[in-house]
């Protein structure tokens, strides 16, 4: 029997990725088909401070104290004992295991730091709170890629669909109607932090361009907030759509991601875009219901490797409680 099992879910990032790195606001929806479950085992045999940590879809089976100063499992390990004002653990065993795709746009990172914080804390007798949890997580996503938004932690903390902006409180968004997505994998392996240095360099070679650019991203964001929040599912999906072409513009699709796209829409979605940092990784498709599984199977037979059908519930939108 495990001491402590702690879990946290993937997400999608439905619209505003890249922007948001920008101050622009962005959507993100937990997706809870994939998971993150750490599980805790007390060895009280051995000597306090004795902590193995196992996780088998990184090839990871090593002390704790032996990884790397700014290894990311090691950090969020340091951060909650920090929280505690304490030097070591009792000793344990920590196994992570998750079915996460990694490097997906699912969140991968955040969601094992996540489910981390909140079993190490509970092993120790008080799980922190979401706004401790969330900024540990903070912390350790900076050690994936330089300067994330912060996005991806608030929303696997929160599991709640979320309106997202830098330096402002999270709001849980409001939505009027039930919807559902397709998640496609296209098989490729993205990279945040590469698609985001990209966005970077372009930036700098094209302030102008890129503020136009940063303004549509945002406009389109508000303009799917507000529909959400009254239920029109087709302006949604013509604006994902839109999302995707400026996405694209700014370098961080490829062949597999639109081709994903296209196919999905051509087979009756009514939108669809590559969702998170790009250059691989998935894309979302706005699908009615019924249409799901043959949207799937197009997507599928287009070169899709692993497809998702989650079903996005009606939620009436409150801040973001601590
Ligand atoms: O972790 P990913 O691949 O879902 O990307 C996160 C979204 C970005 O906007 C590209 C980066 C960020 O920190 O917000």
């Amino acid at each position: 029997m495990p001491a402590i099992s702690c879990s946290a879910p993937g997400k999608v990032i439905l619209c505003g990725e890249h922007a948001v790195v920008y101050g622009a606001p962005a959507i993100a929806l937990p997706v809870f088909q994939v998971s993150t479950v750490t599980k805790i085992f007390a060895h009280p045999q051995d000597p306090t401070g004795t902590v193995q940590i196992i996780a088998p879809s990184i090839s990871l089976n090593s002390p704790v104290d032996s990884l790397p100063e700014l290894n990311p499992l090691k950090v969020a390990v340091d951060l909650v004992m920090k929280e505690f004002h304490i030097d070591h653990i009792p000793a344990c065993e920590i196994r992570i295991q998750s079915t996460l795709p990694l490097a997906a746009g699912m969140g991968s990172s955040a969601s094992v730091t996540i489910s981390l914080v909140r079993a190490v804390s509970t092993f120790l007798g008080h799980p922190l709170d979401n706004e401790v949890v969330n900024r540990i997580g903070f912390e350790v996503e900076k050690l994936h890629h330089g300067s994330p938004s912060g996005i991806d932690n608030s929303v696997i903390t929160y599991t709640m669909p979320v309106f997202f902006q830098q330096g402002k409180p999270i709001e849980y968004l409001k939505i009027a109607s039930p919807f559902t997505l397709i998640i496609a994998d296209s098989g490729k392996k993205g990279s945040t932090a590469e698609a985001v240095a990209g966005v970077r360099q372009w930036r700098q070679m094209n302030q102008p361009h890129f503020n136009a650019w940063l303004e549509e991203i945002r406009k389109i964001t508000l303009q799917i907030k507000e529909s959400l929040e009254i239920g029109n599912l087709e302006a949604v999906g013509l604006n994902l759509t839109l999302n995707h072409e400026l996405l694209k513009a700014s370098g961080v699709s490829n062949s597999e991601l639109d081709a994903l796209v296209t196919t999905a829409l051509k087979s009756g979605a009514a939108g669809a875009k590559l969702s998170g940092g790009g250059l691989g990784g998935n894309i979302i498709a706005l699908v009615n219901k019924e249409q799901a599984p043959a949207v799937v199977q197009s997507l599928l037979a287009c070169g899709a490797v692993k497809t998702i059908i989650t079903d996005i519930p009606a939620s009436s939108g409150n801040q973001a409680k601590k």
